[in-house]
């Protein structure tokens, strides 16, 4: 199955993303966090799109198309693929298309998990992640039991270096802006499915699931 997973900065597509990778044995493809292990690496992409990140805007599209493009043509992907924050820009979408009529693939579903942005800036400001596993955390939302510590691997919890309030502020800015684009975009090919994701993360989930589940 190859699914796109959209949102705002926040909406809870990483948080989401965790669980359907689980459920449907496909890698997890985020854009996010490749650019963050290039930055962690200090490789010359990393040291590219940390100028972009810090700033809360978007890395070029070319450049993340590029690496998009690599990623699905590995084997993993054969099954199937969760994309989670790309396409994120309508030359992206467009791009994407192209790249999967080359592999002689499809987009099955586009999941857009939907939440106000008055909500998003708490979220992200409370936002700890385990340096070990990479699970994620709300101070608020979605504590761990004991806290700064990972409920899976007891690894220490640390905050994005972009959840800082002004970053958040730029991102969501930029973010909105190119989301009613792309959400029409796949409005009109019939495959966008929207999600309140102002509930609950289990019940966001089930809802997520039951969608993927009628069509498999
Ligand atoms: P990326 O890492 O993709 O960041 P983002 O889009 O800003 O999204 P986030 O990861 O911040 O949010 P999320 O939706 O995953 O939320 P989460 O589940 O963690 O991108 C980072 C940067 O890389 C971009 O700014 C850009 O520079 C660059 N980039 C990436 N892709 C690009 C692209 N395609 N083109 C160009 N540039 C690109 O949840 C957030 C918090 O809320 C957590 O604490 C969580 O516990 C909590 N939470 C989750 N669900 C719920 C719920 N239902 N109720 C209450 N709390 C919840
Ligand atoms: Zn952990």
């Amino acid at each position: 199955m190859n699914i796109v997973l959209m949102g705002l900065p926040g909406a809870g597509k990483g948080t989401q993303a965790e669980y359907i990778v689980k459920e449907f044995n496909i890698p997890h493809i985020s854009t996010g966090d490749m650019f963050r292990a290039a930055v962690k690496d200090q490789t010359p992409l990393g040291v590219e799109a940390k100028k972009y990140m810090d700033a809360g805007n978007l890395v070029p599209d070319e450049v993340t198309i590029g690496i998009v493009k690599e990623r699905l043509s590995k084997p993993d992907c054969t099954n199937g693929f969760l994309l989670d924050g790309f396409p994120r820009t309508v030359p992206q979408a467009e791009a994407l298309e192209v790249t999967l009529t080359e592999l002689d693939k499809d987009i099955d579903h586009v999941i857009h998990i939907d939440v106000a942005k008055e909500k998003l800036l708490a979220r992200l400001t409370g936002r700890r992640i385990c340096k070990q596993c990479g699970a994620t955390y709300h101070v608020v939302f979605n504590p761990p039991p004991k806290e700064g510590e990972c409920a899976a691997c007891a690894g220490e919890l640390y905050q994005r270096a972009d959840d800082n309030e002004a970053t958040v502020g730029t991102r969501l800015e930029v973010n909105i802006a190119q989301t009613a684009p792309l959400l029409e975009f796949y409005e009109q090919r019939g495959l966008l499915r929207n999600i309140d994701g102002d509930r609950d993360i289990s019940i966001v989930f089930k809802d997520i699931s039951n969608i993927l589940r009628s069509t498999q």
